[in-house]
């Protein structure tokens, strides 16, 4: 449905007030209907002999969501952001931005070109634009930092931070900040401004904040993130333009502020991250669930209070929702607690969060032994050992204490769902929530749906994880999921070039390079080598691991019959002292031997072919993920890997990086790869297909 300008801004006239109703749904984004009905509303208001003053107010207590988006890298129609902002600063009439929900990227710019700002105490405001891979390019760095400082817009800028209005006024961005009816403050605040008579404040000529500002400040913002920004445009940029509002006339640092938005939107890492922006959304959405609700929980079992368990526990009670965490023994339950307790305390002692909202998150868990406690839970979330027979007997006795309705939920990372379901009687309630390590921090949540699961069990599910703030990715339940699945086969690809000629560091530093932010065998010895030896000792014993396959790299084997666990004993394929890494060069001889071992002539290899090598990998298992119906989207796996793997976001995740290098030139490799190594790669029909059609993607 398209939208008319005139009905996108509404205009109604209060008290002797024009009035500015927004109502451009989904979020009030300045799609090119909503530019052109500010324009036409604005010369309305301005002309209109009964309005002696103006207020804008989004629809549905929100107030703009920034630019359309979806706009971006597409011809510009109608006015521009920065032209309707300039014809607000030049209006004789005062202009109040009332704002309630949030006021983002382009929708605080709005603000911050209005004479006054008045703001529901529940309000957000921030400028955002660095997570799209943008900067505010509608004079937001000028505005921002002439009204509030260029600490303060460094700080807000380049963390792209949501603040809540009452901060926001504490820090000159706010005038006022009312519990109240938003629209009736912002008339009431105009009416008392007009009986004091102008002239209209503007922020873009306050000079007050930007005097004897030094430069240095500048410097050492970029020095101390050199690192973080690595592959990044946009925080350098952003940093340019705050300086320019401190050196140049207005007009100037606006332009300058257009040219640097410009350098932005032109690069790649723009499109990236604006991928990352409607994967993520689109990764919620459930397909098939049109009119499915999901059920109500508010109340959460789990089983197991070890370091998963409790991880889990703290985000569940940091939502607002009620927790019973079981264990065997009282002690287990203390320890679990204890853990939980210290790690918001580090929380506190850093500043991310408060000691009251800690105390209150604390209150609402409570330790337990008996099953019976989750008689009345909406979810139980088990997270136990990783045997099926242990599993089992967690789910029977679930199944027999479990109110009906309660979604009974397994973190798994590695057994079939439907497997477990079985045991019970109600398999439709089974479903896998696969938390990553630690469960309080880590965003990505795979939600595993097996084939017995209802559709309303998926759906609760996925609103669930979103309760709880997580970017939650549908997987079916094959081996690994999405993430892990793809994690093994771009390991055991890692493990080959092992024996082609690469070093574990080689491989690492290729991988930092490209962006992620530590390279597999760094991630492998922090994790612990021993316990993956002994899984793959067992899978051998039984015939479903061959050991002497020219494919098996048995170098992790030999580091641990060493005694060589990775970092906590001191050595694995790096020697530690404490967490400092350096490469073992005597692990070059083994890695020798072993090629000898084998037959694999060793080679030189360059960075390039690493990474092409991985990545490749990770894309053709990804298409076959999504071919197989195990995912539900290519983007689904980008989503899980830069919210879950440490993929790098400015790299919009792997299938993405394909699409940007042609999926036939990545069909092209594989197939190259598949002609040295016929056993090892068999290339996807669905990335087949997609580089014939020429086309990226299609699901
Ligand atoms: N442009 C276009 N579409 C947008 C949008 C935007 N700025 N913001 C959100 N949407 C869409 C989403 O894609 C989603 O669409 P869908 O229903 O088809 O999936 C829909 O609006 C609802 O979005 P959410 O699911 O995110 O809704 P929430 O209520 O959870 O969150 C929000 C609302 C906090 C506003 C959140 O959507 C958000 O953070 N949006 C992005 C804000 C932003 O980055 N603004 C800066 C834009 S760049 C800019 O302004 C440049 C300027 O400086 C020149």
């Amino acid at each position: 449905m398209t939208i008319k300008p005139e009905d996108a801004v509404r205009y109604e006239l209060r008290d002797g007030v024009a009035l500015l109703t927004i109502d451009f749904p989904p979020v009030n984004a300045f799609g090119q209907p909503m530019r052109e009905g500010m324009m036409l509303r604005l010369d309305q208001a301005v002309s209109d002999p009964v309005a002696e003053a103006i207020v804008i107010v989004g629809a549905h207590d929100r107030f703009i969501a920034g630019a359309d988006i979806r706009e971006f890298g597409k011809p510009k129609v109608g006015p521009e952001l920065h032209q309707i902002f300039e014809r607000m600063e030049q209006s004789p009439k005062p202009i109040v931005a009332a704002i309630d929900g949030h006021a983002l990227g382009g929708g605080l710019e709005c603000a911050l070109a209005a004479s006054y700002r008045v703001a529901a105490s529940r309000a957000k405001v921030g400028l955002v634009e660095i997570n799209l891979g943008l900067l505010p390019g509608a004079g937001g760095t000028q505005r921002l930092t002439r009204l509030a400082g260029p600490q303060v817009a460094l700080d807000l800028i380049l963390n792209a931070r949501h603040v809540p209005a009452p901060k926001a006024k504490d820090l000159g961005i706010i005038d006022a900040v009312t519990d109240g009816d938003v629209t009736a403050a912002a008339i009431a605040f105009a009416k008392a401004r007009l009986a004091q008579g102008g002239p209209w404040p503007l922020a873009i000529e306050r000079t007050d904040k930007i005097q004897n500002v030094d430069p240095r400040i500048f410097e050492e913002v970029r020095a101390k993130n050199a690192k973080k920004w690595t592959g990044l445009v946009a925080p350098f940029e952003i940093v340019k333009c705050i300086e320019a509002a401190t050196t140049l006339p207005p007009r100037d640092g606006l332009a300058f502020e257009r040219e640097a938005f410009k350098v932005c939107l032109e690069s790649p890492v723009r499109e990236a991250q604006i991928h990352l922006f409607f994967a993520e959304r689109a990764a919620a959405k459930v397909e098939g669930s049109d009119g499915v609700k999901p059920r109500t929980i508010k109340s959460v079992g789990i089983i197991g209070a070890g370091t998963m368990g409790g991880g889990i526990a703290m985000s569940i009670a940091n939502a607002g929702l009620e927790v019973k965490l079981l264990d065997m023994s009282q002690e287990a339950i203390d320890a679990g607690l204890a853990r939980v307790r210290k790690n918001y305390e580090t929380s506190v002692s850093r500043g991310s969060t408060t000691q009251d909202k800690v105390d209150a998150a604390l209150g609402r868990i409570d330790g337990v032994l008996d099953y019976q406690a989750f008689a009345d839970v909406d979810l139980v979330i088990e997270a136990v050992f990783e045997s099926i027979e242990v599993k089992h007997d967690v789910f029977t006795k679930l199944d027999a204490v479990c109110k009906p309705g309660a979604i009974l939920a397994s973190n798994t990372s590695a057994l079939n769902i439907d497997r477990i379901a079985e045991v019970t009687k109600r398999p439709g309630d089974v479903i896998g929530l696969h938390f990553f390590s630690p469960a309080n921090v880590m965003k990505l949540l795979e939600v595993v749906r097996g084939d017995l699961a209802s559709m309303e069990t998926v759906v609760s599910a996925m609103a669930f994880a979103k309760t709880l703030g997580k970017v939650p990715v549908l997987a079916g339940t094959c081996f690994g999921f999405i993430g892990n699945r793809i994690l093994h086969r771009y390991g055991s690809e890692a493990d080959v070039l092992l024996m082609e000629g690469a070093t574990p560091s080689q491989i690492d530093d290729a991988l930092k390079a490209f962006g992620f932010p530590m390279g597999i065998y760094l991630m492998r010895d922090m994790a612990g080598l021993d316990v993956s030896y002994r899984v793959r000792r067992n899978k051998a014993a039984v015939g479903e691991l061959d050991m002497n396959s020219i494919f098996y790299n048995p170098i992790a084997d030999r580091l641990c019959e060493d005694g060589d666990y990775g970092q906590k004993t001191g050595k694995g394929y790096y020697a530690y002292e404490g967490r400092n890494a350096t490469p073992r060069p005597e692990l070059e001889e083994k890695l020798r031997i072993i090629s000898q071992e084998k037959g694999i002539e060793r080679k030189p290899m360059t960075d390039e072919e690493i990474v092409w090598r991985i990545l490749s990998a990770m894309v053709n298992e990804g298409a076959k993920i999504v071919e197989e119906g195990y995912a539900q989207r290519a983007s689904d796996i980008d989503v899980a890997y830069a919210f879950g793997y440490g993929f790098p976001k400015y790299r919009g995740g792997p299938m993405f990086w394909a699409q940007q290098q042609g999926l036939a030139t990545v069909f092209a490799k594989v197939k190259e790869y598949e002609a040295r190594y016929p056993e090892r790669w068999k290339p996807a029909k669905h990335l087949e297909e997609r580089a014939q059609a020429g086309a990226g993607w299609n699901r």
